[in-house]
């Protein structure tokens, strides 16, 4: 028997990096184990920002390949898109209810994006949280998986339940439990800025061994270190974040010592890291492949996933009806 339900989900950005595969996706894999898992493809929440409106069909396919190459198991773990599943958009007008407005736009994820996109503070984003909830109530999960900067979203998660159970005297909705997981935060190839493809500082998964190899060879090393006899300092460096993660405790060590003593230079030492992460990604790749050649089971698990996931929906909203009194 498993230990709960865990729902987590991703907005459709297609092709996955190495930020996603070490910050989320590996976790998804490994609560498999013990959960009952459902990995949601957040398209409507995607429609909260402009920039990734286009190619939403595509991206979802993109992201849902990826995921099932990693080894997200979809005869198990439920699969889906969020807007296949409507439910979760009438949930959202009622706890939207109970909801504040204040508390939204105090949320400190609300006004780093209101300073980003200010030509487009939409009702939406500022709903964001709000539908946040109604992804992760409507299927009664135990628990979230969310990194520190979401805790905020999830203490109004359980904040909006407790307000929506107390204002219809019901039990119906249940209280997320935030599950912290600690996963590395991934710096980008300008060894500055956290990957993201919005940024263009990625690397994809799915990329050839040759376009990872170019993408290493990118990366932005120690900037004190300027010429090749110039010793390094690793504790700086991005690519050697990289080995401590990709490459053998021997490797790791030989690059600690050799930087140290300008015995190796950042040519030599991101070759080896991209020869070790191209080996690693070898077989997700190969899997990732296999699955593309029949796009069409991609779409059938998202549709198994859509119908699965409904049953619980509708189930949920049939409580939630009769709680409000409609
Ligand atoms: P979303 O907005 O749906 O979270 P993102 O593409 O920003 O979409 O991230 C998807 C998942 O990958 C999230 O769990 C996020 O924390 C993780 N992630 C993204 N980029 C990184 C990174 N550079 N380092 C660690 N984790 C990351
Ligand atoms: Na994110």
């Amino acid at each position: 028997a498993k230990k709960g339900r865990v729902f987590s989900g991703a907005r459709p950005t297609g092709r996955q990096h190495l930020g996603n595969y070490l910050g989320a996706m590996l976790n998804y894999v490994a609560l498999q184990e013990d959960y009952d898992c459902i990995y949601c493809i957040v398209d409507v929440h995607a429609l909260t920002t402009l920039e990734t409106t286009l190619d939403l069909r595509q991206n979802t396919y993109e992201m849902a390949l990826d995921w099932l190459a990693v080894g997200i198991r979809p005869e198990e773990s439920i699969v889906f898109v969020q807007s296949h599943v409507p439910q979760v958009m009438e949930l959202h007008t009622y706890l939207s209810m109970v909801t504040p407005l204040g508390k939204l736009t105090d949320l400190p994820t609300f006004k780093e994006k209101a300073r980003e996109q200010p030509h487009n503070v939409n009702y939406g984003l500022v709903g964001y949280p709000v539908l946040m909830t109604a992804d992760i109530v409507l299927y009664k999960a135990d628990l979230v998986p969310v990194g520190v900067d979401q805790a905020p979203h999830l203490e109004f998660a359980r904040e909006t339940v407790r307000s929506f159970n107390h204002r219809y005297n019901t039990q119906v909705l249940i209280e997320p439990q935030m599950k912290v997981t600690q996963v590395p935060k991934v710096i980008g190839i300008d060894g500055q800025q956290k990957m993201s493809k919005s940024l263009n500082n990625h690397i994809e998964l799915a990329a050839t061994p040759e376009e990872t190899r170019q993408r290493v060879m990118q990366m932005v090393t120690d900037p004190q270190r300027i010429r090749r006899s110039d010793p390094g300092n690793p504790d700086v460096c991005n690519v050697f974040s990289m080995h401590k993660i990709f490459s053998s405790p021997e490797q790791v060590e030989m690059v600690n010592t050799e930087c140290r003593r300008a015995g190796i230079g950042c040519v030599d030492c991101k070759k080896l890291f991209a020869e070790n992460l191209n080996h690693h990604l070898q077989p997700f790749r190969q899997r990732r492949e296999e699955i593309s050649q029949n796009p069409d089971f991609v779409w059938d698990v998202l549709k198994d996933g859509a119908k699965r996931a409904s049953q619980i929906a509708e189930a949920t909203m049939v409580e939630v009806r009769q709680a409000i009194g409609l």
